[in-house]
């Protein structure tokens, strides 16, 4: 299988890199950019992607390569950072601003030339962001593309396929970016693009039928679309000699549980449905602080997984349904830690356990839901959109009550039905009811009511770091108003939720 590695100076920047490279079929893994020559060249890549990061290259402490990377033979592409850091490390010079400044579109002039860019105009519009610039070129290397500010838009040595570009390919503002990473792929490091999803299937069976052994296995099943394709890459690879715990913690959805246990019981594995409703109301009641929900939730989630890990004789392995965008965003060599959310999958390690399995690991969402879809689960499940660990306890502002809940769970299953319904909900990334403990006022038949309001929010993110608001049209809108109200009894005002995030969250709690 070809193999290309991107060595990362900037979270951000590497997982999308890596995106795009396994869109074009080609497997790729990110390293912190410490990886000596050594570590990189024992993994066989057919090329080494440097990417982009916040720093200046000559700032002190600022994130290096290992130079012998260069002594390798094998092809590299530098995006931004990465392209200064070869022009820097290769013997030339990087320098501040100097009039060469450029953040935003660039037209830019491409020598066609140059095998990188043969197969595209010569000038489209690029992406940069750039403030330092290349003042002078390393040795065999020449400029192979210009904007109106930056006599080094791109940089090349052909006769040792180094390459370096100043704009971002990556994104999707770079008129031909995809094209120019072809280009190095195929045409560069002469990949054959053909890693597929059955591919990730068969490798992950072997890795964890190799990993296990004769061993049995325990997976915390949420419901969730990673532990869920985590189960059936395990079920396949081990059958029953893996067990999945469910742990149904009363601040599901309406009828998740029981989706759940119906998408699973078929497989030939032990499923243990475990009902600890009382148990977790019970702590919740008269809590209202969120990060203290939160908290409760989290360990009375372990306590109760430990409790039945006990009672079913444990295992030897533990298995996570860990991906790689978590593995990257948990601070991968310099990249900062971007999110610290409490998951409720964050178990244990530490009850006997020969180790933890985590067989998505190298996988984006995506791809495991390509591969979940490929074991055969049903699409209605693998499309689910992300539901936090700790349910609707962040959905409900203050104290949790069965009342609450009941009230939330009605009311958000008509606004998700009708989002499903009428198409809109394809064009979301995720859309919920909340359910805010303010009451107001209002007039119902001849009487007065006091009830709660519920806020409805639905948003568009790629990255669920920063999202906008959805515009739902008003009609969709209006028919989900008058079904809750009529149909849910506790509500009698409602809200639409037109903050993005930022200023607020996603979740409300
Ligand atoms: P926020 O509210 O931080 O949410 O904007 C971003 C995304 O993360 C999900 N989320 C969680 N997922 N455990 C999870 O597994 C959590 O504690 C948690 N909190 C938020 C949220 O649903 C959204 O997709």
């Amino acid at each position: 299988m070809d193999t290309v590695l991107i060595l990362d100076f900037g979270a951000q920047y590497s997982r999308l890199i890596a995106r795009r490279v396994r869109e074009q079929n080609v497997y790729c893994e990110v390293l912190p950019h410490s990886a000596s020559a050594e570590t990189i060249r024992e993994k066989s890549p057919i090329g080494v992607i440097l990417s982009g990061g916040p720093s200046s290259v000559y700032a002190p402490g600022a994130p290096q390569v290992d130079p012998a990377l260069f002594t390798l033979g094998i092809p590299v592409f530098g995006i931004c950072y990465g392209c200064q850091l070869i022009a820097y490390t290769l013997g030339g010079k990087v320098e501040p601003d100097g009039g060469a400044r450029e953040y935003g579109k660039a037209e830019t002039t491409f020598d066609r030339e140059d095998a990188l860019f043969s197969k595209i105009p010569e000038t489209s519009v690029t992406w940069m962001s750039h403030g330092d610039y290349i003042s002078r070129l390393p040795e065999g290397f020449r400029s192979v593309a210009t904007t109106d500010v930056c006599p080094t838009a791109a940089i090349a040595c052909e006769a040792k396929r180094f390459y370096g570009v100043q704009f971002h390919p990556e994104v999707r503002h770079t008129q031909y970016g995809s094209e120019l990473l072809r280009a190095f792929l195929f045409d560069i490091c002469g990949a054959k693009g053909d890693w597929t999803v059955g591919d990730i299937r068969g490798e992950a069976i072997r890795a964890i039928r190799e990993r296990v052994g004769d061993g049995t296995a325990l997976l915390a099943l949420s419901g969730g679309v990673d532990s869920s394709v985590a189960a059936a890459l395990m079920a396949e690879a081990i059958g029953d000699r893996l067990t999945c715990v469910f742990i149904d913690h009363g601040l599901m959805r309406k009828n998740e549980g029981d989706e759940v246990e119906a998408a699973f019981r078929p497989w030939p594995i032990r499923f243990v449905r475990v009902d600890a409703e009382e148990r977790f109301l019970n702590r919740l009641a008269g809590v209202t602080d969120p990060e203290r929900k939160r908290k409760i939730i989290g360990e009375e989630f372990i306590r109760t997984f430990e409790e039945k890990a006990k009672k079913l004789g444990g295992a030897d392995w533990l298995v996570q349904g860990t991906i790689y965008p978590d593995v990257i965003e948990s601070g991968l060599g310099s990249s900062a830690v971007i999110k610290s959310h409490h998951n409720v999958g964050g178990l244990p390690e530490d009850i006997g356990f020969k180790g933890i399995v985590e067989p998505l690991r190298m996988l984006f969402k995506d791809e495991v839901r390509a591969l979940g879809r490929d074991l055969g689960l049903p699409d209605a499940f693998v499309d689910r959109q992300p539901f936090p660990g700790p349910g609707l306890a962040i959905r409900i502002i203050g104290e949790i009550t069965r009342e609450k809940l009941d009230i939330l769970r009605e009311a958000d299953a008509i606004f998700r039905e009708e989002l499903i319904a009428s198409g809109v909900s394809k064009t979301l990334s995720q859309y919920f009811a909340a359910l805010t403990s303010m009451r107001s006022v209002g007039v119902m038949g001849d009487g007065r009511t006091y009830d709660y309001t519920l806020a409805l929010r639905a948003v568009r993110t790629d990255d669920f770091m920063t999202a906008e608001w959805a515009r739902i049209p008003y009609d969709v809108l209006d028919r989900v108003s008058s079904r809750i109200v009529n149909e849910v009894r506790g509500i009698n005002r409602i809200l639409y939720d037109i903050t993005g995030k930022p200023p607020a969250t996603i979740e409300y709690e």
